[in-house]
Parts: structure tokens; sequence; C-alpha cells
């Protein structure tokens, strides 16, 4: 049976006495639905975020790592300096970080082996560009992107990962996909697991959907049966909006 995963990537907001704020509010608000909840705060306040959750459900969460164990990677940060801070995942793959900073799949490739070696949970994020949707191509993006940057793992590391299926078009737009087409593609990603995995791993995969998730969507598209929860954006900067779709995570 697959838990659920509600997590907000808080990208590049939030100061340290805004994140102390958020995180204290967000603390007093967790709701009992059984759901995993997760923050993934900016670098520079991932150590204080550990410590104020430290009696709380609430997991703390990277937005990225390099795929070297250390080293002169200006500006970077490694899985053991994630881990020294009691950091044990990280998402990888976000379609900011490949359209802004060049990461394509063989790189993944490198930082999800790189996590998974250092015994991190990794939630991996991939998905089509509205063109591909258009022309139809977007089921064929999807498996090639797994299959690049994920397939190369042996059968015990998906163990450590969680997927995180976000049309790019649906990222920061307003324009959620349809509950329909999130589970036409998170039922498309579990075969594609299943073909090359079997069936235990991809029954056992979380696969969540992030593209404009709202309190007022959450629930419908939470419902569908290959959907595990949401990684948002937007909606986890306020308390209210992110544990009302934790509460439909339930
Ligand atoms: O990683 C989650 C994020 O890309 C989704 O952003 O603002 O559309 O919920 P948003």
């Amino acid at each position: 049976m697959r838990t659920k995963i509600v997590a907000g990537n808080w990208k590049m907001n939030k100061t340290a006495t805004e994140t102390a704020s958020l995180l204290t509010e967000l603390s007093g608000m967790l709701p009992d639905t059984g759901a995993r909840v997760m923050v993934a705060p900016t670098f520079v306040n991932l150590a204080e975020a550990v410590r104020l959750m430290v009696n709380s459900k609430i997991e703390v969460v990277g937005q990225n790592m390099h795929f070297e164990e250390s080293g002169a990677f200006t500006g970077e940060i490694s899985a053991a300096m994630l881990k020294d801070i009691g950091v044990e995942a990280v998402i990888l793959g976000h379609s900011e970080r490949r359209a802004y900073f060049g990461e394509d799949d063989a790189l993944l490739a490198k930082k999800v082996a790189q996590a998974i070696a250092q015994g991190m949970e990794v939630i991996f994020c991939f998905g089509e560009e509205l063109e591909e949707r258009k022309s139809g191509k977007h089921f064929e993006v999807v498996s090639a992107q797994l299959k690049n940057a994920l397939f190369a793992l042996p059968g015990e590391a998906w163990k450590q990962i969680i997927l995180a299926y976000e049309p790019v078009w649906a990222i920061g737009t307003g324009e959620t996909a349809s509950p329909e087409q999130a589970q036409e593609m998170h039922a498309h990603i579990r075969a594609v697991i299943t073909e090359k995995y079997g069936d235990d791993i991809a029954a056992n995969c979380s696969v969540l959907y992030g593209g404009s998730v709202k309190p007022g969507n959450a629930a419908e598209i939470f419902s569908k049966p290959d959907v595990d929860g949401g990684l948002i954006g937007g909606a986890s900067l306020k308390a209210d909006d992110f544990m009302a779709i934790v509460e439909a995570a339930s």
C-alpha cells in the first residue's frame, strides 16, 4: 500500500525569519491524515528548519544537490552536507533546474546515483512541455526522461525513489492538469516501471503530481488511483493553503 505524500517545494522563497514563522505555523496545524508531509526550504535555511521540525512529523527536504561527493564546485551542495544537517531526502530534476541550469537526463542520472549511494530518498521530477503534449509526444517524452535518468538503477534502489510528474505547462501557470490527464500519465508511468522492474516495484512506487495544485483541486487529483499525492509550489508558501492540500491527501 503506497503512502500519500504531500511535499512543498518552496523554491527561492522565504528568509530565515519567514521560514521559521511558516514552519512554526505548519507544525501547529498538521492534521493526522497518515500522509507524509515534506517541506523544501532554501539551502541557507535547511539546518534551522530541521532543528525547528525535530519534534514534528514534517520532513525537511533539499531542493537540489551536486553529483560529486565534494570538490571545487563553487556554490554547490553535496549529499553529505545535506545528511550532516539531518536532511535525508532531496528533490532532483525539477523543470526549473533543467530549463535555467541546463540539467539534462545524463547529469540527473549521476545526481540520482549519488543520492541513492548516500542512502537518501530522491523526489525525482519530470514532465513534458506544452508543445510536446500538443503534438501527442508527452508519453514518449516522459518515458525517455524516466529511462535516461533512472533505469540504470538496481531494483532495490527504488525504495528510495519518489516520482513527481510535473507537466511543465502546469507549473506556476494555474493551468492544472485535469484529474483525468494526471491519472492517464501516472498509469503510463507505472506501466513503464512495470515493464522494466516488474509489478512489485511499480505498485510500491509513490508517484506525485505537481503543477498548480491548489486547495480547490487537490482532493479530486489525489483521489485518482495512480496519484499518490502532490509536489506543491506556490500553494506551499501559505500555511492555510498547504494544510488544506495535506487534508486532501487523507
Ligand atoms: O515542484 C513543484 C512546483 O513546480 C509546482 O509549482 O506553483 O505550480 O504548484 P506550482
